[in-house]
C-alpha cells in the first residue's frame, strides 16, 4: 500500500475510532438509554392506565358508571349497587393485590354480591393490572 494510501485510511480511521470511544464513555452514553428511571416508570404508568380506562369503558361502566361512582345504566337493576370505586376512602382501603382479586375473582367466591361477575377467565393479569392502575386515578366528582 502506497503511503498516501495509508495517509488517507488514517484520516478516515483515527477520527471514526475517537468517535466510536467517545459515543461509549461519557454522558452521550447516558442520553443513547432513554429516558430516566423516573420518568420511565412515569411512562409506563400512563400507558397502564390508559389501557385500564380502555377496558373500564369497555366492561365495566355499565354497571360502575363511566366515572366509577357506581351509576351505570344497569345500576338500578342490582342490589347491592355496583360499588362507588370513585370513593378515594373507601378505595385506599383496598391494597393492589386485593383489588385485583376482587376483580379476578368476582364477588360471589369472595362472599360478596355475584352481580360483581369474575373477570379472570375474560382479561388476563395485564389487562388486570391495568384496571386497577386506572382504578388509583378515579376521584368522585364534586
Ligand atoms: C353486572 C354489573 C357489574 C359489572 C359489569 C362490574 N361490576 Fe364490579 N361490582 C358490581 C357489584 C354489584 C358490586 C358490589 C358487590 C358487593 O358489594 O357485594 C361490585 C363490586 C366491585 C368491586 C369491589 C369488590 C369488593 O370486594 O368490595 C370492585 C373492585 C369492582 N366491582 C370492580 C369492577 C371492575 C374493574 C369491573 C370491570 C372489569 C367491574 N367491577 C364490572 C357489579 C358489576
Amino acid at each position: 500500500m502506497k503511503r498516501r494510501h495509508l495517509a488517507a485510511l488514517a484520516l478516515v480511521a483515527v477520527p471514526a475510532a475517537a468517535l466510536w470511544l467517545l459515543g461509549r464513555s461519557g454522558p452521550r452514553a447516558h442520553a443513547a438509554e432513554g429516558p430516566a428511571p423516573a420518568a420511565q416508570r412515569e411512562m409506563v404508568l400512563n400507558y397502564e392506565q390508559s389501557n385500564g380506562k380502555r377496558l373500564f369503558e369497555h366492561y365495566c361502566a355499565v354497571c360502575h358508571g363511566a366515572s366509577g361512582e357506581g351509576d351505570g345504566f344497569n345500576a338500578f337493576n342490582l342490589n347491592p349497587k355496583p360499588r362507588n370505586l370513585a370513593n378515594r376512602e373507601a378505595m385506599k382501603t383496598f391494597s393492589d393485590r386485593q383489588l385485583f382479586d376482587a376483580i379476578s375473582q368476582g364477588g360471589a367466591e369472595r362472599g360478596k354480591s355475584n352481580l360483581m361477575p369474575p373477570w379472570g377467565h375474560t382479561l388476563n393479569e395485564r389487562q388486570l393490572r391495568y384496571l386497577v392502575a386506572y382504578l388509583r386515578t378515579l376521584r368522585e366528582s364534586e
